[in-house]
């Protein structure tokens, strides 16, 4: 594996060239950010260790300008001890850590081998760039539509990290889902993924849930008990509802991030906990920060990463996909939609999103007389929300619904020929299978 060491102080690059060398490791140097990204031209890097401070070059356009050239390679960002700011700049910027200075070697050199098992060493970056796309993820994420694979993208991304991740997303739109992604790409797989429903639990009894008491604490706490801060140690806590955390546990639990420490209930002294916090909310919390109804400052802690779920009404793009995944999931193999029932399916609004999709399925594969669903098996709710226009729909969206409504037309009046299908359309065959697929249309009619 080849390293591009940056850094403009010749001392502290040898020490980490010297290192990095004596380990086995293939290292090239570079004095400066331009010679930085000169030689990441040039040469073929796997990894590239980055100063943050350099006179000619900042490390952000350094950062920039290797992310623009090659996203694929990680960097690595050296950062002046304490400089959070920096550091949540630069992992935005896309790199996939940072080490404050000086350099813990032992930590970076632990951080390299993690990254070592993900990088290819192949040379053609093509095949690299495909083979992260389909590294497996943890979780089914269906949807190819442009937002959930942005949000997948986003999800890779943050996931390695240390810091909070909020999901906002309306109800049922897969918030939880991405969650566990999220926690199943990080480092902390392994360990515990505990949840919170900040919705569900009695104010009275919010500060022993999450922070634990000891026994005698209040009455009827007969034994000690554990927070789920403490369950989650080494792990993920899921702080669902986040929008819902009362007044007096928000400053509580500001300074439990802070501090990575947390005082149980009547005991008198603080136990340390290494906890990954995500957060999800279908509130907007930054209106309700502005408006003085969530602390702004832990809407700031949370708030370090953003992955944002569209209801599915603005991607409807994922529908037939869902579909069939959902069928599937119930074990109904050898049903499908008809032509009809899925058109149905499209225009429909989903107020309660996937979630709602799902049990929809769920219930209609279960009830079905014949291994074809039509219209009429569908709840009343879709068959009566039939829209009959495509405005309050995204572009994306919209485009899709016109494309397929235009490939089913096209279709039929050539009574299903694919070929002159095509033709009409002005498309080759091969293009109108893959769209059929993507849209979930079938070979022949379903009469529904
Ligand atoms: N993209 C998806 N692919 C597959 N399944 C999905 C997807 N999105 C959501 N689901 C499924 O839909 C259901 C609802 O998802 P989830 O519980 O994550 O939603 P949520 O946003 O947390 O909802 P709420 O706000 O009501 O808590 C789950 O069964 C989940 O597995
Ligand atoms: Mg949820």
């Amino acid at each position: 594996m080849r390293i591009l060491v940056v850094d403009d102080e010749a001392v502290q690059r040898q020490m980490l060239s010297g290192f990095l060398e004596d380990l086995g490791y293939e290292v090239i140097e570079a004095a400066g950010g331009a010679e930085a990204v000169a030689k990441f031209k040039n040469e073929h890097i796997n990894l590239v260790l980055l100063d943050h401070r350099m006179p000619d070059m900042n490390g952000d356009q350094v950062l920039e300008e290797i992310r623009s050239l090659n996203p694929r390679v990680p960097a690595i960002m050296i950062t002046a001890y304490g400089a959070v700011d920096t550091a949540v700049r630069v992992m935005k910027l896309g790199a996939v850590d940072f080490i404050e200075k000086p350099v813990d070697l032992q930590r970076l050199l632990k951080r390299i081998q993690e990254l070592e098992q993900d990088i290819s060493v192949d040379t053609d970056f093509e095949q690299v760039q495909q083979e992260l796309e389909e590294v497996e993820l943890p979780v089914r994420i269906i949807g190819s539509g442009r937002a959930i694979k942005e949000a997948v993208s986003v999800a890779r991304r943050v996931a390695p990290s240390p810091w909070s991740v909020l999901i906002t997303g309306e109800t049922g739109t897969g918030k939880e889902l991405f969650a566990r992604l999220v926690h199943g790409l990080s480092m902390r797989r392994d360990g515990p993924f505990v949840e919170v429903n900040c919705a569900a639990i009695p104010e009275n009894l919010f500060e022993s849930e999450l922070f634990g008491h000891i026994k005698g604490a209040f009455t009827g706490a007969v034994s000690n008990r554990q927070g789920r801060f403490e369950q989650a140690r080494g792990g993920t806590l899921f702080l669902d509802e986040a929008g819902e955390l009362p007044d007096a546990l928000q400053a509580k639990l500001l300074r439990a991030l802070q501090e990575k420490r947390i005082t149980p209930l009547g005991a008198d002294r603080e136990i340390e906990v290494d906890v990954r916090i995500i957060a999800a909310t279908n509130r907007d919390l930054k209106e309700l920060a502005a408006k003085g109804e969530f602390r702004e400052d832990l809407y700031f802690r949370l708030n370090v990463f953003e992955i944002h779920i569209p209801p599915l009404r603005e991607r409807r793009e994922d529908i037939p996909e869902l579909v069939e995944f959902f069928i599937r999931k119930y074990g109904a193999g050898n049903t499908r939609m008809s032509e009809a029932a899925l058109d149905m399916l499209m225009k429909y609004d989903f107020p309660g999103n996937v979630r709602e999709l799902e049990h929809i399925i769920q219930r209609v594969v279960t009830l079905a007389r014949s291994p074809v669903i039509k219209p009429s098996d569908l709840p009343p709710d879709v068959r009566s929300g039939q829209r009959d226009n495509y405005a309050a729909l995204s572009l994306e969206s919209r485009l899709a619904a016109i494309e397929r409504d235009e490939i089913v037309k096209a279709l039929e009046d050539a009574d299903y020929v694919q070929t002159r299908a095509a033709d009409a359309l002005g498309i080759s065959e091969r293009v109108l299978r893959y769209k059929m697929k993507k849209y979930g249309i079938k070979g022949r009619r379903w009469r529904g």
